[in-house]
C-alpha cells in the first residue's frame, strides 16, 4: 500500500469518527442552505478541515479540490478530491447511508480511491492496479451481464431540475427493464456498492467531481467501468453510468433515447 493511500485512509477513518460521533447529536447543529436542498453544517466543514490537515502533514505540497473549502495548489501533480461528507441529507436525518469519500488524481490520472461509512464501519479502498477492497478483503462488481435480473442503484434530481423530464423519461425506462431501482443518496456510497457487486449498476446526472472521484477508482479496480452516457471521461462530465461491462452498455442504450443538450457531454 502506497504511502499516499495509508495517509488517505488514516484521514478518512479520522473524519468517519468524527462525523459518527456528531450523529446522535445532530440537534446542536447549525444547519444552513448553501441553495435549495442543498445543506451544510460544521460537521462538513469540520471534517474536511480534519482530511486536509491530515493530508498535508505528510504531503504539504499536494493539492486540493474540496468540496466545503476549495482549491489550494492546483499545479501540483497530486491532486486531493475531497468530499468530506457525501449524503449530508441522509447524515442530518439519521439515515445511516453517508461517507467520506477521498480520491488522489496524479497527472491527471485517478490513481487512489477511499470510501469510508462510518455508519456501518466499512471502507472501502483502491489503488490503480492493485484491485479494491472493503475492509481489506478484495471486491469485484457483480458478475452480470444484463438488466432483466439486475439491481440498479441511481440518483434523481433535488436541487437542479433542468433535465427533471430526461430523468424522468431514463426512471420509466429502467423501471421497467431491470429487476429493482434504488436511491440510497450518497453517490460516493452507490459507486462503492457497485464495486463490491450489491448494486450491478449505477446512473446518475450531474454529480461533482467530489461525489464521484473515489468512486470511479473502486469500481475500475474491481473490474467494472465507468463512462459518461456517450461512453467518454465522466469525471468531469458528471453524467455517469457504472457497472460491469454489459451492465453499463445496456444502461447507455436504454437512457439514450432521452439524452439531449449537455447530457452528451
Ligand atoms: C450528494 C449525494 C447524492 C447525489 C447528489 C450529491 P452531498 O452529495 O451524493 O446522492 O444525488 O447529487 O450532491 O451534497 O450529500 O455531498
Ligand atoms: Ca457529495
Ligand atoms: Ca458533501
Amino acid at each position: 500500500m502506497s504511502e499516499r493511500l495509508q495517509t488517505a485512509i488514516a484521514a478518512a477513518k479520522k473524519a468517519g469518527e468524527y462525523i459518527e460521533s456528531m450523529l446522535h447529536r445532530r440537534d446542536e447543529l447549525t444547519i444552513e442552505n448553501k441553495d435549495i436542498n442543498d445543506f451544510v453544517s460544521e460537521v462538513d466543514r469540520n471534517a474536511e478541515k480534519m482530511i486536509i490537515e491530515t493530508l498535508m502533514a505528510s504531503h504539504p505540497d499536494d493539492g486540493i479540490l474540496g468540496e466545503e473549502t476549495g482549491t489550494q495548489n492546483l499545479d501540483s501533480e497530486n491532486i486531493w478530491i475531497i468530499d468530506p461528507l457525501d449524503g449530508t441529507t441522509n447524515f442530518l436525518h439519521g439515515f445511516p447511508q453517508f461517507a467520506v469519500s477521498i480520491a488522489l488524481k496524479h497527472k491527471d490520472e485517478l490513481t487512489i480511491g477511499v470510501v469510508f461509512n462510518p455508519a456501518s464501519n466499512e471502507l472501502y479502498h483502491a489503488e490503480k492496479g492493485q484491485g479494491a477492497f472493503l475492509n481489506n478483503k478484495p471486491i469485484r462488481v457483480s458478475e452480470r451481464t444484463t438488466l432483466e435480473t439486475a439491481l440498479i442503484g441511481t440518483g434523481f434530481p433535488f436541487r437542479d431540475f433542468t433535465y427533471e423530464d430526461n430523468y424522468i423519461g431514463m426512471f420509466r425506462a429502467m423501471i421497467n427493464k431491470t429487476a429493482g431501482l434504488r436511491r440510497p443518496g450518497s453517490a460516493a456510497m452507490d459507486l462503492a456498492t457497485v464495486a463490491c457487486g450489491r448494486f450491478d449498476g449505477f446512473w446518475e446526472m450531474t454529480l461533482c467531481q467530489w461525489d464521484i472521484a473515489a468512486g470511479i477508482v473502486l469500481v475500475r479496480e474491481a473490474g467494472g467501468v465507468c463512462e459518461n452516457f456517450v461512453g467518454e471521461d465522466c469525471l468531469e462530465s458528471g453524467n455517469i453510468i457504472a457497472g460491469p461491462r454489459g451492465v453499463v452498455d445496456e444502461i447507455r442504450n436504454t437512457v439514450e433515447p432521452f439524452l439531449d443538450g449537455t447530457l452528451k457531454d
